[in-house]
């Protein structure tokens, strides 16, 4: 599927582009080429149907979706259905550049939980960095993050938890923050290991290994990551700088492993990116 048309509806012109910018600013509101505007999806043949002072891309009907996550180059976008106008909403979760034609999918949601591990954190002592910065780039890989908390270095209350949102809340990625060093209260490895039905040794190695590029302490971490029943659960760094290092190294495969591990894609060979 690809972008067939550009348009921009300035209420008295509309213009074809080529290629557009398209980015969220400071308001929080989507911008086009650095002017506030609504951005919609459209389907051939539906220009007119663009509201006063707003953009939106063409793309072809047959696979046209109302919901879920568009994606486009570096770009990632939100698709809710617009109340007013019966049109498909984008907010951009990434944002980018845009060329004409260029390949676009929808990908389907998937759900995500973060765990903050720390002492200081769930005693309100530490401002909690990673669990917001990891929550705002698992929802740019498309997520819905539905539950986040903060606990203590503690078995006893982070294997309960890990149970509930695997089995009970039925989570399909879960993402824990801190403990995983070489601290006496350090036990999130462990505790994964403690649900884990099956180890996923290639994520800790993944991290370590990219880490190692930046830091000769890499290696301190400990971090793993184990599937329990349909979910995937991997223990990250507790600082943001090493939890958001360590995050990019395993992005790109991630929602390929969690569709497989959903039973939505058993094509390994497809979709490389
Ligand atoms: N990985 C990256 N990418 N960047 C870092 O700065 N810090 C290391 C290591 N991994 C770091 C990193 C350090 S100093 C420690 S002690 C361990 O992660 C464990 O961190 P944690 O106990 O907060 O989980």
């Amino acid at each position: 599927m690809r972008i067939l048309e550009i348009l921009e509806n300035e209420g008295e012109r509309q213009f074809v582009h080529t290629l557009c910018f398209v980015g969220v600013n400071g308001a929080g509101r989507t911008s086009f080429n650095g002017t506030e505007r609504q951005l919609f999806l459209l389907p051939p043949g539906a220009a007119d149907r663009l509201p006063d002072n707003s953009s939106g891309f063409v793309v072809s009907a047959r696979e046209f979706s109302p919901s879920g996550f568009l994606s486009v180059q570096e770009c990632l976008f939100r698709i809710r259905l617009s109340e007013d106008h019966g049109l498909a909403l984008l907010h951009p979760e990434k944002s980018g550049f845009i060329p004409l034609s260029s390949a676009c999918s929808f990908l389907r949601p998937f759900t995500a939980g973060i765990i903050t591990v720390s002492d200081k954190g769930s005693r309100g002592e530490r401002e909690d960095g990673s669990g917001p910065a990891l929550a705002a780039e698992v929802t740019a890989l498309g997520a819905d993050v539905l539950f986040t908390s903060i606990v203590p270095d503690d078995h006893e209350v982070l294997v309960p938890l890990l149970k509930e949102w695997s089995d009970g809340k039925c989570l399909d990625l879960i993402l824990c923050t801190g403990g995983t060093g070489f601290s006496p209260r350090d036990v999130t490895p462990e505790a994964l290991d403690a649900v884990g039905e099956k180890h996923v040794p290639g994520i800790g190695e993944a991290m370590r290994a990219a880490s190692l590029k930046i830091t000769p302490r890499a290696i301190l971490s400990r971090a793993n990551a184990v599937i329990r029943g349909k979910t995937l659960v991997i223990s990250l760094p507790g600082s943001t700088k090493a939890a958001l290092e360590c995050f990019a190294s395993v992005a790109p495969a991630l929602r390929h492993g969690i569709e497989i591990l959903c039973g939505r894609d058993s094509e390994c060979g497809s979709n490389p990116v």
